[in-house]
């Protein structure tokens, strides 16, 4: 089984060809970094065009390192939402063109589906799992029971955690995309120098928040004055991550009591969407796993930022349940899992 699967919801677009044995035979992903950073943030008219402009030569990228034709393909997957709606628009139009083109069957994909299936393709891991899913629009703990079958333990009351990274980096004028540019300066920085909120710590539940931290943050290089220095700005980077990364260990453990409780069979933990391919938080996943007993499931960085594979899995574990679409399915911007 062969499926081709196009990303398109946010500021990547992205096409992919995947077998049902998971291997991946082209995975093709432009970033939209440099038309979007001098607004320091994903502007949705401008993610559109270029989406539009980009993916009929993406798809025939894809298909020409995966050395196969239209007619060899089993089906073809595109993300249906969420998302920016101009976006996911391009993405499924092209899914829905090749569909009747190669007379082969659509497949709409959840994008949250595609980072949550991701780790079944890298790493064949079974049902159930519990997940934590990280990124730029989504902070939530979901145990993954089947396709489709999502149960969410906890998600952000405010902010995802990705959006405060961004929106750190941007006060700390680090540049965009924000993740990796906080890792990076953190990387440099006294993590121990500003005392910052662990927001919901300690509470019951699992849910999230994470907006007054970025509150926080802004509070604390007020505080420094006109002249902050760039390690100033390593240090409250750093000072921030340990403070998100607290923030989200501390749901997390709330959640694997109920796990452990309602699903003593399950042993893997898993991180999924863009904040994943964070090594800090990774390193402390890590350690959390191991002394509660977990195996800790990471796909690859590149794997965890948004990218066509995870929707050409996605598809494929559709497909093999016959779970298509017709060509009528509309593009959703709100989709809960
Ligand atoms: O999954 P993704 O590529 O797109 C969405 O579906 O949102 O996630 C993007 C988010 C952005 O907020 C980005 O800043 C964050 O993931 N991110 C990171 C890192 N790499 C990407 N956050 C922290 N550390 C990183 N290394
Ligand atoms: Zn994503």
């Amino acid at each position: 089984m062969i499926v081709l699967g196009l990303e398109s919801s946010c500021d990547e677009t992205a096409a992919a060809v995947v077998t049902a044995d998971g291997t991946i035979l082209s995975n093709v992903v432009l970033s939209q970094v440099e038309e979007h950073a001098p607004f320091g943030g994903v502007v949705p008219e401008i993610a559109a065009r270029a989406h539009i402009t980009q993916m009929d030569r993406l798809v025939d990228q894809a298909m020409r390192e995966a050395n196969i034709t239209f007619s060899d393909l089993d089906g073809v997957a595109a993300t249906a939402g969420p998302g920016l709606i101009g976006g996911v628009l391009v993405g499924l139009m092209t899914a829905k063109a090749i569909a009747t083109v190669a007379d082969i069957p659509l497949i709409g994909v959840n994008h949250l589906e595609g980072h949550a299936l991701t780790v079944r393709m890298t790493d064949g891991i079974t049902f159930p799992y519990l997940l934590l899913l990280v990124s730029g629009g989504h902070s939530q703990i979901l145990v993954v029971e089947g396709v489709g079958k999502f149960r969410r333990l906890g998600t952000t009351i405010d902010d995802a955690v990705g959006e405060a990274f961004d929106k750190t980096a941007k006060m700390l004028g680090l540049g965009f995309p924000g993740g990796p540019a906080v890792e990076k300066a953190a990387a440099k920085g006294d993590a121990d120098r500003f005392s910052l909120p662990r927001p919901m710590s300690g509470r019951p539940g699992c849910d999230f928040s994470f907006s007054g931290l970025k509150t926080a943050v802004r509070q604390a290089l007020e505080n420094l004055g006109d002249t902050v220095t760039e390690q100033d700005k390593c240090d409250l980077a750093a000072s921030f991550q340990k403070a998100a990364v607290d923030s989200l260990l501390n749901r997390l453990k709330q959640a694997l009591k109920t796990y452990r409780d309602e699903y003593p069979d399950g042993t893997s933990l898993v991180i999924a969407g863009g904040v994943a391919a964070n090594r800090y938080l990774r390193e402390k996943l890590d350690e959390l796993s191991h002394k509660k007993g977990y195996t800790l499931v990471v796909p690859p960085p590149k794997l965890c930022t948004d990218n066509g594979a995870m929707i050409a899995w996605a598809g494929i574990e559709r497909l093999r349940l016959g779970l298509t679409d017709e060509l009528d399915l509309a593009a959703k911007a709100r989709w809960p899992l």
